[in-house]
């Protein structure tokens, strides 16, 4: 099963993931996570990226193709992946036709979440974050807190706010996803692949996924 996620920030594609992961079996790759791991081991890419990502700006093309171009070749793709934050252009959209192509694998559904501007600005600065990069699990105080309070249940490690959860940086990211990756809904909507659905509670999003890919693979 291989999809892609799409949606605003704070949309829930990374919850869905978890979701998917849990249920499916299948790799949740986020170059959201990736870059922050590579932020918080200050390497060379972490280095280039950390400005874009604390103003909510989004890290160029090149660095993000780098990352991906061989991404699909290593052993945990090859049941299945989610890519929760990439493509974000048209030209990384474009870049993983061609990536895909090549591998001869094709995507079983590209899925849009939808989601208002107040109900993305109540999730993202009531989220918490597992701030152990291997694990990087999501939480909400409101609705989905971890069992004892700023400690992630499934590894133990503090949980935090991110650093780019300041209101002004989620200003920035709501507008910086309006310019760049919202036109991705044009680049999919024809595609018999493609479904778009309110971001309302995890579960029946992850139902409808399921639906259509044994829907298309019929
Ligand atoms: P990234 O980490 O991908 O951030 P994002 O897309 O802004 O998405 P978020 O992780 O903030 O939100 P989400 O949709 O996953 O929501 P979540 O499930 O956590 O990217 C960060 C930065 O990296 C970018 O700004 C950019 O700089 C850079 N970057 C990454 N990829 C790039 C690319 N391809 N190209 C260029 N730059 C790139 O949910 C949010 C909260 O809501 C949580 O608390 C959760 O518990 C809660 N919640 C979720 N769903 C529900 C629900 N259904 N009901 C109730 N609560 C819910």
């Amino acid at each position: 099963m291989r999809i892609i996620l799409l949606g605003p920030p704070g949309a829930g594609k990374g919850t869905v993931a978890e979701l998917l992961t849990v249920r499916h079996g299948i790799k949740q790759i986020s170059t959201g996570d990736i870059l922050r791991s590579e932020v918080k081991n200050g390497t060379e890419l972490g280095t280039a990226a950390e400005g874009y990502m604390r103003r909510g700006e989004l890290v160029p093309d090149s660095l993000i193709l780098k990352i991906m171009e061989n991404r699909f070749l290593e052993e945990d793709c090859r049941k299945g992946f989610i890519l929760d934050g990439f493509p974000r252009t048209i030209l990384q959209a474009q870049s993983l036709k061609t990536i895909l192509a090549g591998l001869s694998m094709k995507i079983d559904a590209v899925v849009n979440l939808e989601a208002s501007d107040d109900l993305i600005l109540r999730r993202l600065t009531s989220r918490r974050t597992c701030s152990n990069p291997g694990c990087q699990a999501i939480y909400n105080i409101y609705t989905k807190p971890p069992k004892v309070e700023g400690i992630c249940d499934r590894c133990g490690s503090p949980t935090i706010q991110r650093d780019d959860e300041t209101p002004e940086a989620i200003r920035q990211r709501l507008a910086t996803y309006q310019e760049k990756t919202a036109p991705l809904i044009d680049y999919y909507k024809n595609d018999p692949a493609f479904l778009s659905i309110p971001s309302l509670t995890p579960e029946p999003v992850a139902d409808e996924i399921a639906r259509l890919v044994s829907e298309r693979s019929r």
